[in-house]
This record gives structure tokens, sequence and C-alpha cells, in this order.
């Protein structure tokens, strides 16, 4: 966490054109903009007049965009959908005090295959780096049955692959690729803090359920172009996905103790904590608290400091957050000079202050 993300920098060179990309965060009035956008809203609507225009939201990683097209509307509309990928010229003007950008033209690529890192923010962790990390935390089980479980997953090349692409989050924490493996990652790692401070917990099944937990996300959302739920994901969730996908790997292990298996589903069915955030069961024995607790912490602390980077708002306190619903104080904390530091000691200031002034 924290930094700011790499590539969202003005001028990148796509491969999809070999031109810079304004990035949509950097978009200022009177800006010409031309190249590849992801069309995230298109409405068709009538002037006063009564001729056709084209209302559009357009995006990349950085952010989005209103966007207006007032001639050839209605020839131009037929040619794309939402979620396409256009290349676009305009200008950038004001309308109620935001950037609206008027196109002068708008193209269909004919190679619909484009770049999605484009659209699609990335974790500014490596993730080759990331993943022999959460190997390493995991391979400290040392339960027979929870390490095979483990490893059916790990050994799972399809598995892997979706696992280290996957955000962890439409919108509120983690929601960029790879995010899943950070945010699951991160929980992992500060299980086994958790694990040293009170022994009292079980070190494979709270390192288990931490790897566990999430897995459903895989399923729950699609993320090509954009981040969105898929159709399992609207009427299942990641909490029954994730089950579901266990009990899968469960079916290759014969005798895994049946007690240790309603252990590890109840990890995953009750780390969102309470009924109203999702979970259909509230944790019930100290690994299943634990796991939900941290769980909750990573997901906060992602969410706030991205809100936190991202704010614009002039002056010390931050936009109102809507889901923290509270206002939040910008600006870093003051350094506090240690005694007896050079040059922080009452002496010390004393000396600086007669040789500045002979
Ligand atoms: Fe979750
Ligand atoms: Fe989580």
């Amino acid at each position: 966490m924290g930094g700011v993300r790499a590539g969202t920098n003005m001028a990148t060179t796509t491969k999809d054109e070999r031109q810079p990309h304004l990035w949509i965060k950097d978009l200022k009035e009177e800006d010409r903009i031309k190249g590849l956008y992801l069309v995230r809203v298109k409405k068709v609507g009538t002037t006063k007049k009564g001729s056709p225009f084209l209302s559009l939201t357009l995006g990349d990683r950085t952010g989005e965009i209103e966007a207006k097209v007032w001639e050839r509307a209605d020839v131009l509309s037929p040619l794309f959908s939402e979620g396409d990928v256009i290349h676009v010229e305009g200008y950038a003007g004001s309308y109620r005090n935001q950037i609206q950008v008027t196109l002068s033209d708008l193209k269909v690529p004919k190679d619909r295959k484009v770049n999605p890192d484009l659209f699609l923010e990335s974790s500014a962790r490596d993730v080759t780096e990331m993943m022999a990390a959460l190997r390493k935390v995991l391979k400290g089980i040392e339960n027979h049955f929870i390490k095979s479980l483990i490893e059916k997953f790990l050994s799972d090349r399809r598995f892997v692959q979706s696992f280290k692409r996957a955000p962890a989050a439409k919108n509120f924490h983690h929601s960029y690729l790879g995010g899943l493996l950070e945010h699951t990652l991160s929980v992992c790692q500060m299980s086994r803090y958790i694990i040293e401070h009170y022994p009292e917990l079980n070190r494979d099944v709270m390192l288990a359920g931490a790897f566990l937990h999430d897995i459903g996300k895989i399923k729950e959302l699609h993320f090509e172009r954009k981040i969105d739920y898929t159709d399992e994901g609207r009427l299942l969730g990641h909490i029954v996905l994730g089950v579901e996908l266990m009990d899968e790997k469960l079916m290759a292990l014969k005798d895994f103790p049946r007690e240790l298996a309603l252990r590890l589903k109840h990890l995953i069915l009750s780390h969102h904590g309470q009924f109203e955030f999702g979970s259909p069961k509230r944790p019930k024995f100290l690994e299943a608290y634990a796991l939900h607790l941290i769980d909750d912490l990573d997901a906060k602390m992602n969410g706030l400091s991205r809100f936190m980077e991202r704010d614009r708002k002039e002056g010390d306190w931050t936009d109102f957050n809507r889901l923290f619903e509270r206002y939040f104080l910008k600006g870093k904390i003051p350094e506090v000079e240690k005694k007896g530091e050079t040059g922080s000691s009452e002496d010390d200031r004393q000396k600086v202050l007669f040789s500045q002034n002979p």
C-alpha cells in the first residue's frame, strides 16, 4: 500500500497505439484528447431541436469522464456498445464546473484486442514475488490434511492463474488486478503475527482460513476490461462459491477429517462477521473470530489508504467518505524530535542560535 501506483503518470505509450495515452486523471480544461478509451456508459439523447446526441462516460484505469457526441450520433451509435473500447478525438471543455469532453471523431478499432492494463489498475506489488511469499507462509502448515488441501489449490494451474489476476472487490478495497493475492497474502502474514501473540489459536487452521477465505472471488468477479460481478457472483456470492471450490478439492482427498472440514468451511462462511455484511454464519470459534477481525482490518486499511491517496479536496480535510461516514484529516503527522539527537535538544538549539548570530 501507499505511494503512487505504477504507470499512472501522464504519458505512457501503450502497445495498442504508438502515442502517449492521456490519462483521465490528468485531463484539464482545453486539453485535446486522442486515443483509446473504454465506454463505461452510453446513452442516446435528443436535443431541444430534436436531433439525437450521444452522452458517454469514458474511462481508463485512472478514472472516468463525461463525453458528448453532437454530430452524426444516429450513425455512430449502432457501431459500439457499453464495455467496448473506442478511439476518440475531442476537446475538454467545462460544463457546470465539471470537465466535459466534446468528441469530434470516434472510431471503433478493427483489432478489438486491446491491452486491458490500460483500463484496469494493477497491484503496485510484483505478482510473482507475492505468490512466492504466499507459498512460503503456507509452507509453515504442519497438519498433513490441511497441507494436502492447500496443495490441491496451489498445484491447480487454472486456479493459480485466476487467483493471481483477480481483484479482491469491485469498489471498496484491493479493487485492482492482483488485489486478491495482495489481500490474501496480507491476511496470511498478519495471521502469523496474531498466532504468535495469542498462542491459544491453532496455527494451521488460522493460516488455511486466511488463504481460503476469499478464494470464491475468482468466480464472483469478472475482470477483463472492467471489474464487475458475474451472474454467479450476484446470485451466490464469494462466500458460497468459496465453500464450493473447497468441496471440489475435498472430493479428491479421501479420509479428510469431517470435523476439520467443517471448521475450515466455517472460516469461509463466517469471515464477514455479521449477517448484514453477507455472512450466513457469525464466527463461532476463536480462529474464526480472529480471521474476521484481521480480514476487516486489512480491507479497511487498504480502502481508507486509497481514499486518502486519491482525495483531491483542497484544505486539511478530505471529501466526505460515505462508507466510513466521516471526513478524514489529511497531512503528515509532524516528526517529534527525540531528546539527545543532534540539533534537537534545547542546548543544541542554543548553540545553533549563537553560531548563527555571533
Ligand atoms: Fe470476503
Ligand atoms: Fe477478505
